[in-house]
């Protein structure tokens, strides 16, 4: 199979069309044939040899956990999925290696599955699991429900747009950072905006009715939105950090870091089905210019997602 793979780590331009063997179905796996993988910034970090401290790595490497495609071969093991079944996926691993999305075939386990949402097309699709996930999890660690003020930080990325409209689905009310430039994009996904930088804490109180947050989602790791959560919320404990848990912990706060969960996925699925989540792809890249759509993703300022077209 074709693969965007790297032998050094470094900028996105380390990465290179290469030829690896086929994965082959182990008892608990599935083959998927790719039709898109998503990009998130895990990925350049990936590439960056940044997290190698947190996953063991092995190269070659093949970077991305985000998958659209069909199913070609399934396990022994194997009782939720069949061939021809489409699927979308946040296929990570515990160690990072051959194995990654930007790659014509996928090998995952069922707990990294859920059905394609019909609604969408499977380059759209491929956008939504891993920064989904990401939103709904937190959401739930920060406990946001309909009687919520919640404060989305970096509102308008991957994990931001999905996290306002979660939570405008569960009846929240929510103030989402952003620069201007994403304001009318945030309202449309039912967000009041405000502009992130200094006075940010002052902009929230005035948007906030009584002035006050409930809870804290946060995407982006900076002391300003930090710090913002910690004087505005109620209870310190329901402001989430996907960023930097160091600083989170000491404001009071918690970390959260995403898992591939079946059931989550399904009902992140589903939630597009019904119309309650949009996907937003800024940009699609063919497989071949992985490292182009790295460099956006590393430029910080993506509108949603980026996917790369695999099939
Ligand atoms: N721990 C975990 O499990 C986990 C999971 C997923 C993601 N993450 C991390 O979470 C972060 C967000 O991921 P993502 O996929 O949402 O990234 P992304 O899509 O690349 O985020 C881009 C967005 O960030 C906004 N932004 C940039 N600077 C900002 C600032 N100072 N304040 C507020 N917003 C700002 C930009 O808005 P403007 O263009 O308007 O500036 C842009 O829309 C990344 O660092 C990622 O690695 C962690």
């Amino acid at each position: 199979m074709h693969a965007m793979a790297l032998t050094e780590y470094g900028e996105p331009a380390v990465l290179s069309l290469t030829e690896l063997d086929d994965p082959t179905p182990a008892p608990d796996t599935v083959i998927i044939k790719t039709t898109a993988a998503g990009v998130n910034p895990v990925d350049w970090k990936i590439v960056a040899g940044f997290l190698q401290g947190a996953f063991p790595h092995y190269l070659p490497l093949v970077p991305g956990w985000d998958v659209s495609g069909e199913i070609i071969a399934v396990g022994p093991a194997v009782q939720e999925w069949a061939e021809g079944d489409e699927v979308i996926g946040y296929v990570r691993h515990d160690h990072v290696a051959d194995n990654g999305s930007y790659a014509e075939l996928v090998a995952a386990h069922p707990r990294h599955l859920a059905r394609k949402p019909e609604s969408v097309d499977a380059v759209t699709a491929s956008a939504l699991p891993l920064a989904g996930l990401t939103a709904l999890q937190s959401l739930r660690l920060a406990g946001v429900g309909p009687d919520d003020v919640v404060l989305v930080h970096a509102a308008a990325g991957g994990v931001g747009s999905f996290a306002v409209q979660i939570a405008v689905h569960r009846g929240a009310t929510v103030i989402g950072t952003a620069s201007e430039s994403n304001h009318a994009y945030l309202r449309d996904l039912g967000a009041i905006p405000v502009t992130y930088g200094d006075g940010l804490a002052d902009r929230v109180r005035s948007a906030a009715p009584e002035g006050r947050i409930t809870a804290s989602v946060d995407y982006v790791g900076t002391t300003e939105a930090i710090q913002t959560a910690r004087e505005l919320i109620t209870d310190p404990s329901r402001s989430v950090s996907n960023v930097d848990g160091q600083a989170i912990t000491e404001a009071g706060g918690r970390y959260s870091f995403v898992r591939p969960q079946a059931d989550d996925l399904l009902a992140l699925s589903r939630l597009v089905d019904e119309g309650a989540v949009r996907i937003e792809v800024q940009d699609t890249y063919p497989l071949a210019e992985a490292a182009a759509a790295l460099e956006a993703s590393k430029g910080g300022h993506v509108r949603g997602k980026l996917a790369l077209t695999v099939s």
